[in-house]
């Protein structure tokens, strides 16, 4: 059965980290994957999570099966976030949330339902996108292209060349945009640029597939979410894939959340049926204790409050970090202007390094970062950004 099969490569982010586990180096430094370290490079607990936590122990809760689509408070919570706690498509029954599987599990059964939808229809992603966008709408049984987006000559966004991109596509495919924090290179689009993308993908017919995997690490929670609105102010029916593992530093508790707009109530409780039935013959329900303590934070103003604020401290201190990045690659001598890694948003940065600068820093450094030059700057803290930048500029500058 088994004597064809051939050895996969490894996952491009995920198996990062095996080969950092494996490296007996005491001084390595892991850029690779999307997780926030705080300044001693532990993964923190936030204390809103830890209180929720506590919470759930003390009641000692029964396990019991959750429904198919989920936390009913978690849900709501989730979808409030992304379209704003008076959205009037929420108050028209447009609008249904499904606890998921972390945000890759939220893109897989959305891909799954539009595949019974569209079965031919394309999918857009963006050049570049995160690596696993590619990998599972093709897995979905998908087509999958690229519109154009970054310009690795300024460092910033192709914007003309990702609306004639757009424009190009045929009717009906689905696009998928990263709605804040751009996963990997950090460029995002301003407020006017969305508003002409969301105009652009509703003239063509297209799929909205909004992929919020980074919210609050931008400029806050509200900020981020405007491009989700611009699409919602359209009254345009689409999916959005939201994640808390980066935001509540959740990442093993796999918690995301599928969103779904429709046409019309009568639409929503139709589609909700249909992905129940995605959802089941996947993985039957969701799991219990990591969306409770999320549900518990969402629907307590105070714990709320507390997220927030613990929230905006990991935004300001991965700002911190970019801004001395910047100053120390050009103390240790790289020439070029890198000012652009402060313009960029959430916690990635396309440092610019090549596939084989990138080899050489995990060789020569034990500095891991992905093959196309994302790094993490999450993961830098007050400790290992000297040796960080030092190495970088020893590879950018040979
Ligand atoms: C990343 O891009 O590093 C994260 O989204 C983690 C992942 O699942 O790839």
């Amino acid at each position: 059965l088994f004597q064809a099969v051939e050895l996969a490569p490894r996952d491009p982010i995920l198996g990062l980290n095996e080969q950092f586990n494996a490296d007996p180096r005491s001084t390595k430094v892991n850029l690779g994957v999307g997780v926030y370290y705080d300044d001693n490079g532990k993964i923190p607990l936030l204390a809103a999570v830890h209180q929720a936590e506590v919470a759930r122990v003390q009641l000692a809760a029964a396990r019991g099966y959750l429904p198919i689509e989920g936390i009913a408070g978690y849900n709501k919570g989730a979808q409030e976030l992304v379209l704003g706690k008076n959205s009037p498509l929420i108050g028209a029954g447009r609008v249904l949330t499904m606890q998921a599987l972390g945000g890759t599990g939220a893109l897989k059964i959305g891909a799954d339902f539009i595949k019974q939808l569209v079965p031919d229809a394309k999918v857009a992603i963006s050049d570049p996108s995160w690596e696993n966008h590619r990998a599972l709408f093709e897995r979905a049984g998908f087509e999958v292209v690229n519109y154009p987006y970054y310009d690795a000559v300024t460092h910033g966004l192709n914007f003309k060349g990702m609306i004639e991109g757009l424009r190009s596509l045929p009717q009906k495919s689905v696009v998928v945009l990263h709605a804040c924090c751009h996963n990997p290179t950090g460029v995002d689009l301003t407020v006017d640029q969305w508003r002409e993308v969301a105009q652009v993908v509703k003239a063509s017919n297209l799929i909205p597939f909004l992929d919020i995997a980074y919210q609050g690490f931008g400029d806050g929670l509200e900020a981020d979410a405007s491009a989700v609105r611009l699409f919602a102010d359209l009254d345009m029916t689409m999916f959005i894939s939201s994640s808390f593992s980066k935001s509540f530093s959740l990442y093993g508790e796999r918690v995301g959340a599928l969103t779904i707009v429709t046409g019309s109530q009568d639409e929503s409780s139709r589609v909700l049926s249909q992905v129940k039935r995605v959802i089941r013959t996947n993985y039957s329900n969701p799991p219990t204790h990591g969306g409770t303590i999320v549900s518990t934070v969402l629907n307590n103003p105070e714990l709320f409050a507390l997220w927030d604020k613990e929230l905006a401290g990991m935004r300001d201190r991965i700002r911190l970090m970019r801004k001395q990045l910047v100053e120390k690659l050009t103390q240790y001598g790289v020439k070029e202007d890198c000012s652009y890694v402060m313009k960029q948003r959430g916690m990635f940065s396309f440092s610019g390094m090549t596939a084989p600068q990138v080899e050489r820093l995990r060789a020569e450094h034990g500095i891991y970062a992905v093959s196309t030059g994302r790094i993490c700057v999450a993961a830098l803290n007050s400790k290992n950004i000297d040796t960080v930048a030092k190495a970088m500029a020893e590879v950018m500058k040979a």
